[in-house]
C-alpha cells in the first residue's frame, strides 16, 4: 500500500512541521523514476484523437487525471523523512540541458547543482552557477534521454539543421527536430513561499495566498491579472491556530480582505530546514522573479524572504505528453474549493492525499471543444498564464496586436506551444519564434509561413530556449 503510507507521511509532514519530521541525510534517495506504462500511458494516439474528434471531451480529462494520478504517486526516493512524488524525481532543465548526458551520480534534490564542474560555471548559459532547489521545467527520462540521443541540448546541433533547412530550401512542413518518441513528458510545477508562523513577515502567523476567481473584472489601468491585482486569497495557517474555515482579516494587494484559513495539510508542502536551503530558495526566487513573464517561476511576494522554518508549497503544474503528434497538454493548480466544477467535480479516487486539493483544466486540440461563445478552446493556469497578454500595441513576424491585457485568460496551452522554434525571441530577428501575442488564433497548420525561417522544436518551448553553447 504504498499510497496509503505516502499520505500518512504527507500528512506528518504537514502536521508535525519541519521541526519534528525525522532527519536522517544517510537514508536520503533521489533517484529518477518513471511512471509506470499501464492502460493509461502511455495511451496511444488514435484512442486520444478519437475522444477529441468525437468531442468526449470528458475521457480526455479522464486521461488527464489517470496522468495526476501517476505523477503524484510515492516514488521510491525520500528526502529528508518526506516521500517524494514521482513528478519532482525528474531531471531538471539544468540536468538535461547544462549538465547533458552525464548527469551527476549522486542526484540531489535540494541541491541539483551542488557540484558544479568547472566547465558549467565558466560556461556563458550558466545562468543558475548557485546551488538551486528546483529548475522548474522538468523532463522525465524519455524525454531528457532523447534530447541527448539527438545532442538538442546543443545550440550547434540546432544551428546545423537551421542551416541545412536553409541550405536546402526545406519545405516549411519538414523544418522541425525529430518528433519525441510517445512517452516523452515535460512539466513546469510552481511554488508559494509560506511563512514560519514565529516570522515577523508573517500576518499574525498567517501566509496570504491569493487565488484566481474567473468571475472577477479585469484590474483598472489596462493592466493584466495577476496574483499582484488579485482580490480574493486565503490565510495559510502552518501553526494550525486557528480552525480551518475560519474567516479573517489580511492585508492583499494594498487593501484588508476577509480570508478563510486553510491549513498547510492542504497542500504539497515542503520545509526549509537550514540556512543551505534558505539560500538555494532566495537564489531561486531572485533568479525567476527577474524571468520574463514567459519563464517558469516561483511566485513570492518581494517582502518576504525565505528563512529558515518556512515552507515552500506547491501551488501548479503544466503537464504535457508526446502520445499525440501534437502533445496532451493539462495543468493542475490549487484552489479552496476543489471539488467544484467545472475543473474538479470529476477528479477520480485514484488521486490521493494532498494532491486532491488541484483543479485541472486540458487542452487536447486548439480548435475543439468550442467555447459557449464558439470562440476557440481556452486553457489556462492562473499562476502562469493570466499576465501573458500584451499591454501595449505589438508587431510579430509582421503582423499587429492591439494591447490585450486579458489574452493570457483566453490562452490555449497547444496553440502557443505550437509556436515553438528556434531561433526564438530573437528581437533582431523578425523570423524567430514568438507567443504570437498570446492571441488564441485556432489550428495553425505545419506549413504556416509563421514556421517559414525557422526549425520547429516539437512543441517543446524549452528546447529552444535552453539549448547551450557547446562546451570547449
Ligand atoms: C503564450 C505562450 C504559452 C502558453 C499559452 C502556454 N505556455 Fe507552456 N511554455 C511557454 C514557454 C515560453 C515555455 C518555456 C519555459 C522555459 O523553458 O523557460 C513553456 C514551458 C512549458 C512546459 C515545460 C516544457 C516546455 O515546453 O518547455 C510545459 C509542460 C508547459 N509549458 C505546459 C503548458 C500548458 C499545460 C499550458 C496551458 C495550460 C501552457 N504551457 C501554456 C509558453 C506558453
Amino acid at each position: 500500500m504504498r499510497s496509503s503510507s505516502f499520505a500518512i507521511a504527507a500528512l506528518a509532514a504537514g502536521l508535525l512541521g519541519w521541526g519534528v519530521v525525522a532527519q536522517n541525510p544517510k537514508t536520503n534517495t533521489f533517484q529518477i523514476e518513471d511512471i509506470p506504462k499501464s492502460k493509461n500511458f502511455p495511451v496511444p494516439e488514435n484512442q486520444l484523437v478519437g475522444s477529441v474528434l468525437s468531442g468526449d471531451w470528458a475521457a480526455t480529462r479522464r486521461h488527464s487525471w489517470a496522468l495526476w494520478a501517476a505523477l503524484t504517486a510515492p516514488s521510491q526516493s525520500v528526502w529528508n523523512g518526506q516521500r517524494v512524488p514521482v513528478w519532482e524525481t525528474w531531471y531538471s532543465v539544468s540536468e538535461v540541458y547544462s549538465l547533458g548526458p552525464k548527469p551527476p551520480k549522486r542526484r540531489d534534490r535540494t541541491f541539483e547543482l551542488a557540484r558544479p564542474n568547472q566547465a558549467f560555471l565558466a560556461h556563458p548559459n550558466a545562468r543558475n552557477p548557485d546551488p538551486v532547489l528546483f529548475a522548474f521545467v522538468k523532463y522525465n527520462r524519455a524525454a531528457a534521454e532523447f534530447v541527448w540521443q539527438n545532442k538538442y541540448h546543443l545550440q550547434s546541433t540546432l544551428d546545423a539543421l537551421q542551416a541545412r533547412f536553409e541550405r536546402e530550401k526545406t519545405p516549411i512542413e519538414e523544418r522541425s527536430i525529430k518528433p519525441f518518441p510517445n512517452d516523452a513528458i515535460a512539466l513546469k510545477p510552481v511554488f508559494w513561499l509560506v511563512k514560519n508562523p514565529k516570522s515577523k513577515q508573517s500576518y499574525n502567523g498567517l501566509t496570504v495566498l491569493p487565488y484566481w476567481d474567473p468571475k472577477a473584472p479585469p484590474p483598472p489601468g489596462g493592466v493584466t491579472p495577476d496574483h499582484r491585482t488579485w482580490q480574493q486569497c486565503v490565510a495559510v495557517d502552518p501553526a494550525g491556530k486557528f480552525k480551518p474555515g475560519t474567516e479573517v482579516q489580511v492585508p492583499l494587494n494594498g487593501k484588508m480582505v476577509t480570508a478563510k484559513t486553510v491549513p498547510l495539510t492542504r497542500f504539497y508542502a515542503i520545509p526549509l530546514r537550514d540556512a543551505a536551503e534558505v539560500a538555494a530558495v532566495k537564489m531561486f526566487a531572485r533568479e525567476l522573479s527577474s524571468a520574463g513573464g514567459e519563464q517558469e517561476r516561483m511566485i513570492t511576494d518581494p517582502n518576504q524572504l525565505p528563512e529558515i522554518g518556512d515552507s515552500i508549497v506547491f501551488l501548479a503544474m503544466h503537464t504535457t505528453t508526446k502520445e499525440m503528434d501534437n502533445w496532451t497538454f493539462q495543468t493542475f493548480y490549487w484552489l479552496p474549493e476543489p471539488d467544484a466544477p467545472p475543473y474538479g467535480h470529476d477528479r477520480p479516487a485514484s488521486i490521493k492525499g494532498v494532491w486532491r486539493n488541484y483543479v485541472m483544466c486540458n487542452a487536447y486540440s486548439m480548435v475543439s471543444p468550442r467555447e459557449p461563445d464558439g470562440g476557440y478552446p481556452i486553457c489556462f493556469n492562473p499562476y502562469l498564464e493570466t499576465d501573458l497578454g500584451p499591454t501595449k500595441a505589438i508587431t510579430l513576424s509582421g503582423k499587429q496586436y492591439g494591447p490585450d491585457p486579458m489574452a493570457g485568460t483566453r490562452s490555449n496551452c497547444m496553440n502557443c506551444h505550437n509556436r515553438a522554434g528556434y531561433p526564438a525571441f530573437d528581437d533582431a530577428n523578425p523570423f524567430s519564434a514568438n507567443m504570437g501575442g498570446v492571441a488564441n488564433d485556432g489550428y495553425r497548420p505545419p506549413n504556416d509561413p509563421y514556421f517559414q525561417k525557422m526549425t520547429k522544436v516539437d512543441f517543446l518551448w524549452s528546447v529552444a530556449l535552453h539549448a547551450v553553447k557547446d562546451k570547449p
